[in-house]
């Protein structure tokens, strides 16, 4: 299922962020691509403070893992974890290591750059793929790769529905 949501400039970005705040929660992978400059870190920190982050820690095994401690929990999920794969050479970290070890199942994962890792991901993942339509705005594609169960599905869809995203089938 592909989803769709044109044009949202950095004033709007809060709501784009909101519906996946709502949307996310503990176990999940999501993985975001698009160019250098696309919005990909400014949409994990607009999603992150909505959640209510309170402390960076960096990680002490990787150099592009950085996680954000959530308190209170909000859905029983206090962590973010954000792994930004910019460099081959910081990507070869995590798969030396191996992609397990960042996945955490109290924690929401984001992945950027991810489509160079996206062929390692086994699990059920989602991808968020942000372009830029103009300097000034963004273009968003939402997917939800694997299966799920039908009522977190039909939970999702109701968000993007909500928040104005259009379904592309
Ligand atoms: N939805 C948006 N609309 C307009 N500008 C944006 C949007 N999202 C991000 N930007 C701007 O784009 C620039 C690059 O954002 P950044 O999140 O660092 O990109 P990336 O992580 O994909 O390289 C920043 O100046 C940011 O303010
Ligand atoms: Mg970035």
């Amino acid at each position: 299922m592909i989803w769709k949501q044109n044009n949202i400039n950095l004033d709007r970005l809060s709501d784009v962020a909101q519906i996946f705040a709502n949307i996310f929660s503990c176990g999940d992978v999501v993985i975001l691509k698009g160019d250098i400059g696309a919005g990909k870190t400014t949409l994990v920190s607009s999603i992150t403070s909505l959640l209510g982050t309170v402390d960076v820690v960096t990680s002490p095994t990787f150099a592009i893992v950085n996680t954000y401690e959530i308190y209170p929990k909000v859905k029983g999920l206090n962590k973010i974890i954000h792994v930004d794969t910019y460099r081959l050479d910081h990507l070869n970290e995590v798969y030396d290591l191996g992609l397990e070890t960042i996945f955490d199942e109290e924690a929401v994962t984001f992945i950027e750059w991810g489509e160079k890792i996206e062929e390692y991901v086994d699990k059920n993942h989602f991808v968020i793929e942000i372009d830029e339509s103009q300097p000034e705005d963004r273009n968003f594609v939402f997917q939800i790769k694997g299966e799920i169960p039908r009522d977190r599905q039909n939970k999702i869809e109701d968000e993007l529905v909500r928040g104005g995203w259009e379904n592309y089938g």
